[in-house]
């Protein structure tokens, strides 16, 4: 028999007891022995919740009691968590996390702690989808070239819900925090941050990079508007938000931000809820995986397939995959050094010699146009314009440039296109 306690009963902690509960002939015969929850913690013990656990408000219930094997925590959060996570190692227990926040600052010093005890984190990454296992086992053969999808349900929903039905984004936020996909804080989500956790968490399996969130680009959904979705649809291209780490021979590039992409590619196709990853390795080519990000029962699907890797005597491999440093070491690009196509949002006064003042600054920063449409709002216009290849830098500087003319009513949004 195999105990367990998990800290944080919320949207997965309580599908975890459940599943637990309600598929344990296929999970004990898996395992190879019974596994029991014996106690979950929470912060409010007098919330109504539809599990029939033991509960305690105390955490070391769970983290001091000498019967408990496995320590699931689901509480979220960065420094609580890796106080508790940390209490759990250090009392010998193994541990099981979805926590891609926790991992995002701390992987590495949790990695030391852990040494030999097993700690497994499938669900940190892609929700249902097994990810970690992947790119840690399956692929361990290969040098990765390239690790780019869609890493975030909730993003990925509300994109799909403002192309097809045109709701306004508050309302689809609300929706997707009802159906349990969004973070406690959802601006960890719609700012690209929850992405950007899950990127690097990838990129150490990857490419044993020990890099920080502050240290990567990230953008947000925050400032796509039905012009921008608009504008998607007449050129063939799908908004979504993409996490993307490449590799060339001595750098690794990591960015997170909403990308136009062709309607055509595979990417392009996955709507709602669902996440979709290409991983290219150099031996095996380009692999994809795909299924629910986020959500209750999805995400408790990949816990406990950590829970019973445990209960089986497993989960004990290098915690990020590396048993050493490679030598010559990959270093993190520089974000200014990254090319791309973009996609501008310039809202200006609909007057005469606008445009050319406009296309100006475009031509002195080495920009290109490839397509413009204009759209007259009242006494304005929106400028939408992409551009062929230009340097991050030269895009940057020409928005800077932007927001500073008179006529120029707001920050112009940019848009990467892949
Ligand atoms: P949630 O619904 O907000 O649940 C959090 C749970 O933790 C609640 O039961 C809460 O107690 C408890 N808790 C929070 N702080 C605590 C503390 N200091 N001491 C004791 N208990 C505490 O969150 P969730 O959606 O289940 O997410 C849990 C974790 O899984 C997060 O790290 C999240 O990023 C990750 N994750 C979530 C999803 C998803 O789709 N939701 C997918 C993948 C990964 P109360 O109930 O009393 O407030
Ligand atoms: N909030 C996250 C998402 C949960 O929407 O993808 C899954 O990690």
């Amino acid at each position: 028999m195999i105990k367990v306690g998990i800290i944080g009963v919320g949207t997965v902690g309580e599908s975890v007891a459940k599943i637990l509960k309600e598929n344990q002939d296929v999970i004990s015969a898996r395992a190879g022995k019974a596994i029991e929850v014996k106690c979950g913690v929470v912060r409010d013990i007098n919330k109504k919740r539809d599990v029939d656990i033991p509960l305690s408000a105390n955490v070391n219930d769970v983290l001091e009691d000498g019967e408990i094997d496995i320590v699931v925590e689901l509480m979220g959060g960065v420094e609580e968590a890796y106080k508790v996570v940390t209490k759990a190692l250090k009392n010998k227990k193994a541990v099981v996390t979805a926590n891609k926040a926790l991992l995002a600052y701390h992987r590495y010093e949790l990695q030391t702690i852990a040494k030999d005890l097993p700690f497994a984190y499938e669900a940190s990454v892609a929700g249902g989808i097994p990810i970690i296992n992947a790119l840690r086992d399956g692929l361990s053969a290969n040098h990765i070239d390239s690790i780019m999808g869609i890493m975030n349900g909730t993003c990925n929903y509300m994109l799909t819900k403002m192309r097809d039905d045109g709701v306004g984004y508050d309302e689809i936020l609300k929706e997707a925090q009802q159906l349990g996909y969004a973070e406690a804080d959802p601006t960890f989500d719609v700012g690209g941050f929850d992405a950007a956790h899950k990127l690097l968490i990838l990129a150490s399996i990857a490419y044993g990079i020990d890099a920080k969130p502050e240290d990567i680009l990230i953008e947000g959904i925050e400032n796509i508007t039905q012009d921008d979705i608009s504008f998607a649809k007449e050129f063939g291209y799908e908004i979504k938000l993409l996490g993307i780490a490449k590799k060339d021979d001595t750098e690794v590039e990591l960015r997170v931000h909403p990308t136009l992409i062709k309607k055509d590619e595979m990417i392009a196709k996955i709507d709602g809820v669902m996440n979709g990853i290409s991983v290219i390795g150099d031996r095996v080519g380009e692999t994809l995986y795909y299924g629910p990000g986020a959500g209750g029962d999805a995400t408790a699907s990949a816990v406990i397939a950590n829970i019973i890797e445990i209960a089986r005597g497993g989960g004990r491999s290098p915690m990020l995959g590396f048993n050493r440093p490679m030598e010559g070491k990959l270093k993190l690009k520089n974000t200014n050094d990254v090319s791309s196509r973009y996609y501008l949002r310039i809202n200006v006064d609909d007057k005469a010699g606008v445009l050319a003042k406009i296309t100006k600054h475009f031509e002195e920063n080495s920009i290109s146009i490839e397509t413009m449409l204009q759209k007259p709002i009242k006494d304005t216009a929106n400028l939408l314009i992409s551009t062929h290849t230009a340097k991050e830098k030269d895009i940057q500087n020409l928005i800077e440039e932007l927001s500073n003319l008179a006529f120029v009513k707001q920050k112009p949004v940019m848009i990467r296109i892949v």
